[in-house]
């Protein structure tokens, strides 16, 4: 994309993917993404914050002549990834005078990813500050935002924050600042926290109090919209790291013939019945990033599967495994399914659930179609979670 001013001698200079479908082959991307990278013109010192991935390493040096920086002095590396730092060798080779400012950490890291010549580091403490002149850049190490290495920094004298992939999302637009429409922004970086940042809530809870020491009024993140009101990304990744709980059922299902379909149905109407909100995912059809956007504050999960080969369905199975590596907060969990002649389904899902720390709700296994005595069970089931849900003061 073109280079855009943020504010005096700050500029956007990164690149826009609109048609990335995936990222890490496991994150969707419907809105494509963007690397955002930074250039500071300080009096006797230009800093470059990040690069780009370098599929678009073109656009980043396109972005860099049109600004005519004919030296850089500093290219500052918060995070090892490629997408961010994949592009520092190209720029090494065009500035060969700049120097790499990154932690020890990332330092590792990025020797380990690709060609730097360790000559080529300088490195920096948590609270160092680098001197641009006129403009100072300080360092705040922010571990697991979301590597061991993530760092971010805070430019004094702009009151901007540049947090990597913390706030991140993955939304492709011109708009520097984010689509009009408010709500866009919101989901976007929902989408982003659930999938990404989710299993690190105690590491974020604790690097907001340190941010929020420092007087600043933009958050310039590496993906998706900057953010003028501080305010708005902020409170909303307090409500996602907090405790508090949505009045609703997430019920990811599979399937197969028709009968797990009807269990999921009944007990999805027994629950708005009790004034319960439940979300009903055929995860065959819908992206895994609505499913992780669920699982940001939803009380209760119930997985609902057939039997396949004595086991839970593949991709139930496969769900059951990420949602137990995104942590999610949820507290309680059961699991309904259908089965021909026998199997250890149930087994199979708790045994994937080991770091959800839920109390299960008894499941209800139905032989074939659900029959009477079977609905009259997952009438039970929806009785138990409005109970806990009770317990928990989030339904009347
Ligand atoms: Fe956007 Fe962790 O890289």
């Amino acid at each position: 994309m073109a280079v855009q001013k943020l504010k005096d001698d700050v500029y956007f200079v990164g690149a826009i993917h609109w048609d990335r479908p995936i990222f890490d082959e496991l994150v969707e991307l419907p809105k494509g993404t963007s690397y955002n990278a930074y250039l500071i013109k300080g009096s006797t010192k230009t800093a470059l914050l990040d690069t780009v991935d370098p599929d678009k390493t073109y656009e980043l040096i396109r972005n860099l002549e049109t600004l005519g920086v004919d030296k850089l002095d500093y290219v500052v590396a918060h995070h090892a990834e490629q997408d961010h730092s994949g592009s520092i060798p190209a720029i090494l080779e065009k500035y060969p005078e700049a120097k790499v400012v990154t932690n020890e950490k990332c330092k590792g890291f990025l020797m380990d990813l690709m060609p730097i010549a360790e000559d080529k580091f300088i490195t920096v403490k948590d609270g160092d500050i680098l001197d641009l002149g006129d403009k100072h850049l300080r360092f705040i190490f922010t571990p697991w935002v979301h590597w061991p290495e993530t760092m971010i920094s805070y430019l004094e004298e702009k009151k901007m924050l540049f947090t990597c992939d913390f706030f991140g999302s993955h939304i492709a637009t011109s708009r520097i600042f984010g689509p009009k429409d408010e709500m866009l922004i919101y989901e976007g970086a929902k989408h982003y926290y659930a999938e990404i940042m989710m299993p690190f809530r105690t590491h974020i809870k604790k690097h907001i109090a340190k941010i929020e020491e420092l007087d600043f009024d933009m958050i310039c993140p590496s993906h998706g919209s900057v953010y003028k009101n501080p305010k708005f990304i902020i409170d909303a990744y307090k409500d996602w790291v907090s405790d508090r709980l949505d009045n609703e059922v997430l019920i990811p299902y599979v399937s197969m013939h028709g009968s797990t379909k009807k269990m999921v149905e009944h007990l999805g109407d027994a629950l708005v019945e009790k004034g319960i909100d439940v979300k009903l995912f055929n995860i065959i059809e819908v992206p895994l990033g609505e499913v992780a956007m669920a699982l940001v504050n939803d009380a209760t999960v119930v997985f609902a599967t057939p039997f396949v080969l004595a086991g839970a369905h593949p991709s139930i199975a496969s769900l059951a495994y990420l949602a137990n590596a995104l942590r999610p907060k949820a507290k309680f969990a059961s699991i309904i399914a259908s089965y021909g002649w026998g199997g250890k389904a149930v087994d199979h899902i708790l045994g994937l659930l080991t770091n959800l720390k839920v109390d299960v709700i008894d499941p209800v296994l139905v032989k074939g179609e659900p029959k009477e005595n079977d609905y009259k069970a997952l009438d039970e089931l929806a009785q138990k979670i409005y109970e806990k849900h009770k317990s928990i003061g989030i339904v009347d």
